[in-house]
Parts: C-alpha cells; structure tokens; sequence
C-alpha cells in the first residue's frame, strides 16, 4: 500500500494513538486459545480498544491472535491491526540448532531453509515478525549470548545473516507465509567487557565498523524489515539514544527505512546507564536519535505526548516513527487482511510437519562438528555390541531444544539415547547419567564405571544444560559444568573407546577431553531432532561437515580470542614452555600458548581432503581489476564427505593495523571418493576494502597474502601486490 494511504491514516490520529503505535507489549507468555482469559489478557483487550498498544509478542495461536486482531480491527477507533511478535531464534516448534550451531554448518542454503521452516509455522500461528536474526560478533566464550549468533567473524556473520532474513522474509512481507525479521542488537553488544551481560563496550570506530556492523549491513541489504536496538551502552551512549549509530549510519549511510525497537525496557535503562535525569528525557533523546518503537517501557506512552504538547519533542519526530509503524503493517499485508497470519487449518498442516522435522534433521547433523577421530573410533559400526550411553544429557528432553526457544514443548525432542536405539537395533544399549549438570555430587559415578567396564565403546553425552547459555547467562569458567569432567576421568579409567559429546552454546575448554578422549564432538544444541542427527551422525549415515564458527579456547584467560586477532608489535608464536630471556617480553603468556585448542574454522570428516595447486593469475593488480585465486581439492579417503573451502586474505600493511587473516569467501562442496574440484574466488578491491584512518572505507594499495584450506590455520598461501593505479 502506498505512502499516501500512511498520509492518510496519521493525519486522523490523536497525539495518544500516534503513541500507542509506538508501544510494543509481551503478551500472556503462552495463552494459546480464545478460552483462556487471564487478568492479563483482560487488559490488552482494553488497551487494544484504545488504541494504546501497536502489537504483542510471544503469543501465539491463529484463534487467539485472531481475535486480539479482532479487537484492534473492529474496536478501536482507527481499526488499527495488530504486530504479533516472537523471539523465533532457531524455529518454532519445530526447534533447529541454537543458531551458533546452524552457523557451524557453513551451509548457506539449508540455513536459509531453517529460517523458512521458522517462519511458516510461526506464520500459521498468528505470528507476523521475529526479533531475528541476532548477529552480534562474538569473540568472548563467556556471553551466554553467543549461543544466538554466528560467531566471531563479520564475513561469516554475514553471510548467515542473509541467508535467515532471506529465510523469513521470503519473497515478500505480504505473503502469509512469511514473517518480518528484526536483526539484532545494534550494536556491539558481543563486546561487552569480560563476557558479562549488558556490560559496558568501549571500542574504536574502527573495530565497531570493521568488526561489528558488517553483518547489520547485510542483514538489511538483504531486506530486514526492522531491527532492534542494544542493551550495551557504546562508548558512553546507550544504544538505543546512539545518534552515531541510528542516525548516522542507520538512516544516512544506509538509508535504513524500517521501524528501529528498543530491547525491553531499554529506553527506561538509559536512566540507570546515568545518561538521562528522568524518564521524560530518555523518551525524548531515543526518539529524537531514532528509535521508533518502544518495547515495555511504556515510556513514550507516557511521556511523549506531553513533551510534543510543550514543544519539547517536535511532532514531527513522532510522526515519523509512526509512520515506519504503520508502513510496516502495511508491508504486511495486515491492512488487507489482519486475520492472513493465523490459519487454525495451517497450523494442523505445518506444525512438525514430517517435511519440516527432516529439515530439523538435516540442519542439525550438518551443525555438528567433529573435533578428533584418533585411531578412527568413528564412524560406529551397526550390529551386537554393548553401548553404554553416559552423562547428564544422554537421555535428557529438557535441555535439547536449548536456550530461546520458548515454543518448543519439552516432550519433543528425540534424546540421545532413543536417537541411537532406533538407528542400531542390534546394539544393546544401556544409559546411565552418572552426574547432573549442576551439582557437585558424585554419587552416580560407580553406576556409570560399573556400566562403561561392561560395555564395548562408551558414548559420553555431556556439557551445558539449555539455561547456561542465552540472555543473562553470561559464565566465568567455560569448562564442563558440575563434576562432569570428574565423570569422564573417571570413565576413562576403563580402558574403553569413549566418544565424547559435547553440548554447549559456545565454545567451552576441553583440553582434558582433547588429550585423553579418542573421538571428540561439538553438537552445541540440536534441537527436535537431536537424537536422529547424532545417530545419524556417529554411524556414518552422515559425514560430518561442520566447522567452528568461533575458536575454542584453551583457557578462559585467553578470552577474547579470535583468528583474525592484529599482530601487535611483539607477537610470539611459539610454544608457551620455551625457556630463554628473549621470549619473556612478547605478546604471551607464561603458562599456554597464544593458539586456541581448535582453531576458528575447524572441523573433521571421516573421510581426508588434499589441497593443491594454489595458484593466482597475477602478481599485480591495480584498484579496478581483480586477482583469481584458484585451489583444487582432492577426496583423498575412501568415504564421500563435504569440505567447506575457506579464503582468507592478510593486508600486510595499513593506515590503521589490520587482522593476520580474514575470511573472504567460503564454499562447501562434496566430493566422492578420489574425486578432485577446482575452486576459484575472484577478489577486488572492494574485496580488499576496510574503514580507513580517515574513516573513508576503500582499499590500500600495497601487499597482500592469501590463503587457502580447511580452516585458519591449516592453509596453503599465496601473495600479490595492490597497486594504486585506479
Ligand atoms: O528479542 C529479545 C531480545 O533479544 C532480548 N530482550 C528481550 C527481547 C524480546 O523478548
């Protein structure tokens, strides 16, 4: 629908329901039928009537939102439809991997899928924008929210940050089946100090542009429909009041259009940040700097009308956060059809639908990543043997659908242990926890020995329980929780192969499992279909493909730590135990090398990759042309497999210092036994280009190293020169 029809509207609204599009609510968590009536939901229908709220959010059911929307359509003076709301992370009921995992999959298209999957269900539900994707960088371990995102690196980040608007959003907002994605948190709020939760982010413009914002910018070129802003305050400035970030970059350099949230509560917060005196001028400054929406603040409903009555607010300002209000219900399609998203027929038909479980399926063995195979443990053989199943999270509903994911019902998932059991029904299975993932009790150990010395290969399901990683769950050890590791040791006295799985939303030290531990696996979260994908996965029926989209840690006190990390003017690199007084004043530490245990990138098959022939088409390029690199890579084991094939870049030299490596494309590919692919990137200067001293963005001319391989260690390299002839 056109402007004129927004003109329109706004030019009949009082001050009080121009502020009442402003005003996002969180519903009834899960009130699902038009039965329920809570005192709650009694005071979002009067609310709705007057005006006084723009949408809910996480609610959900078609006959539920349907008659909400009723309400705001047939109720309230303008007919004003309804945002309905939902934190759908990583699927709805349908629960796919914790979206860290997702990104370890490095498969653009089956991530894209997942968000499509999400969408539709939610769509069917009454469901008509997601606060997603989240795609905060994170380089700490210890922020539980990293589990949401994709990791440490902006390429990668971004290209996942597409790939789920495009999942969606699909080919349009009106289509019902589709929802409008919000991508978050602008900005930096990975980077709060020592991993903690909402904690301060002091960084350069230059990291914040070069480092944090690349995949906001993607996520909007891909077409976002809103985004939200952060908790964090950056640089001194709340987010939500941070007129560098929304007006400067948000609207001017990217000619941003869509509706800008606040977090919940966050332009209240900016009182306690101690950058406002009171609630009127934090309503005033998060308007005037460009946040449209207030989520349960209730703040600019209170406040703004009375700051545009005393001209304190222009209403100007207000209208045209209105405006991006209504515009979005009409992008929608709301305005045409305010009952399009909540189909009671297409809930039976879609909600865990067989097709979407097996997307789940498929998402999550891609997700997992195998990080040792020593003497080829794996993949398992089907048939007699005894297979005992230890640890906390072996049979365990509750946490595989993992943090943020409301909506997933605990009774889904497939466990571990039924996942394996209905692979291999000749093995005779037996599951003991051993330990809880919170206490220190030992009590269960002697269970579990007595059953790992009658088994013939232990299959360890350990890590992080689901409410360890997400909002607020920020940790200062990132080792196994409880006694868990106690438990392996002890296991490990059997002599028996051991296969060890690991749970987790972020990477967490392993060092001990690494070193004693033959087979090795990250599963982060899987999600509705854990149980099949492990299975799947451990038996070989599926090749694991996954790499670390964050590098693994040997030690907390490395954190932050990222490959594409500066070189500083003393880096070391060797190895931490080498005594001489030369090696004392360097970038190091006394008691671990400077290396994370598995480095970003990483991953294992059970079958090998080769890579040879490295080559490069020219020497020098100037500003206008560009460099092809081309690789080819050989299938050299005796399994198919898929590789995922990773180009980095070293600016050698620049204005501002500039990463040892960065990530400039990526391609995974399959490959038969013996079988060999030649793969090219082609890299420009706009490949090369970075935000510079003077803040202009462009490339420098000067040397480059590229780099081939498997990961951000193991990789082949190559040189050619910019020149600066345009
Ligand atoms: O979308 C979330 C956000 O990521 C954290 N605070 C609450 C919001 C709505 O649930």
């Amino acid at each position: 629908q056109s402007d004129s029809a927004v003109e329109e509207l706004l030019a009949q609204m009082t001050l009080e329901e121009k502020v009442g599009q402003l005003n996002f609510v969180v519903g009834d968590l899960f009130n699902t039928g038009p039965t329920v009536r809570t005192s709650e939901s009694q005071r979002f229908d009067e609310a709705i009537k007057k005006g006084e709220i723009t949408g809910l959010f996480n609610i959900h059911g078609a006959d539920y939102v349907n008659r909400l929307q009723r309400i705001a359509v047939e109720e309230s003076r303008l007919g004003i439809p309804l945002l309905i709301g939902a934190d759908i992370i990583h699927g709805f009921k349908t629960v796919f991997p914790l979206s860290i995992g997702e990104a370890a999959s490095w498969d653009l298209a089956m991530v894209e899928k997942a968000a499509q999957v999400a969408a539709q269900e939610s769509a069917a539900v009454g469901i008509n924008l997601t606060f997603a994707p989240m795609v905060d960088i994170s380089r700490d371990a210890r922020w539980g929210r990293t589990s949401e995102g994709s990791g440490e690196d902006p390429y990668l980040g971004s290209r996942m940050a597409e790939a789920r608007v495009r999942g969606f959003q699909g080919k349009g907002l009106a289509d019902p089946l589709t929802i409008a994605a919000c991508v978050k948190h602008f900005a930096a709020y990975g980077a709060a100090e020592a991993g903690r939760d909402y904690n301060t982010v002091d960084i350069s413009e230059y990291e914040l542009r070069n480092t944090y914002l690349p995949p906001f910018k993607a996520a909007i070129d891909a077409g976002s429909a809103t985004l939200m802003t952060a908790f964090n305050e950056l640089n001194g400035v709340p987010a939500t009041a941070h007129t560098l970030l929304l007006q400067q970059i948000l609207q001017k350099e990217w000619q941003f259009e869509g509706a800008v949230i606040s977090d919940w509560q966050n332009i209240g917060e900016m009182l306690a940040h101690g950058y406002v005196a009171d609630s009127a001028q934090a309503a005033q400054l998060a308007l005037e700097a460009g946040t449209h929406v207030d989520m349960m603040a209730e703040i600019f409903l209170r406040k703004i009308p009375q700051l545009v009555r005393d001209g304190v607010v222009k209403e100007t300002v207000l209208d045209e956060a209105v405006r991006k209000v209504l515009q979005l219900k009409m992008d929608l399609g709301l305005f045409d059809n305010p009952y399009q998203y909540g189909s009671a027929e297409k809930e039976k038909e879609l909600i865990r639908s067989e097709a979407f479980l097996k997307t789940a399926r498929e998402m999550a063995e891609r997700s997992i990543v195998l990080l040792k195979n020593e003497g080829q443990v794996l993949p398992l053989k089907k048939g007699k043997k005894k297979v005992a199943v230890i640890g906390p999270l072996g049979n365990n509903k509750a946490d595989m659908n993992g943090s943020w994911s409301f909506f997933g019902e605990e009774q889904h998932p497939v466990t571990i242990l039924e996942g394996l059991k209905a692979f291999d029904t000749e093995a005779e299975f037996t599951y003991v926890a051993g330990c809880d993932l919170y206490t220190n009790s030992t009590e269960g150990f002697a269970e579990a020995v007595a059953a790992a010395r009658k088994a013939d290969v232990i299959i360890l399901a350990i890590g992080e329980s689901a409410p360890m990683n997400g909002e607020g769950a920020s940790r200062a050890s990132i080792h196994l929780p409880g006694v868990q590791e106690d438990l392996v040791k002890a296991l490990h006295q059997s002599g028996k192969p051991m296969i060890a799985l690991v749970s987790s939303g972020r990477p967490l030290v392993l060092n001990w499992l690494h070193e004693n531990v033959p087979a090795v696996l990250a599963m982060w979260t899987l999600g509705s279909e854990t149980g099949h994908a492990v299975a799947n996965v451990l038996y070989g029926n599926y090749n694991p493909s996954g790499k670390l989209p964050m590098s693994f840690p040997r030690a907390e006190g490395q954190l932050p730590l990222y490959y594409n990390h500066k070189q500083t003017g003393r880096m070391y690199t060797g190895d931490h135990s080498e005594p001489g007084s030369e090696r004392v004043y360097r970038s190091r530490y006394r008691d671990v090398p400077n290396s994370p245990l598995y480095p970003f990138g990483y991953g294992l098959s059970y079958t090998t990759f080769e890579y040879s022939d490295f080559t490069i088409d020219k020497q020098t390029i100037s500003l206008a042309d560009s460099v092809k690199l081309s690789v080819t890579v050989r299938n050299s084991g005796t399994l198919a497999g898929e590789e995922v094939v990773q180009w980095y870049i070293r600016d050698e030299v620049g204005s501002i210092t500039r990463p040892v490596k960065e990530l400039k494309g990526f391609e995974k590919i399959s490959l038969a036994p013996g079988e060999s692919k030649t793969l090219s990137l082609h890299l420009s200067a706009d490949d090369l280009a970075f935000w510079r001293a003077d803040m202009t963005f462009g490339a420098e001319p000067g040397s480059f190293q590229v780099f081939v391989g498997g990961n951000s260690r193991d990789v082949l390299n190559q040189s050619f020169t910019l020149s600066p002839q345009p």
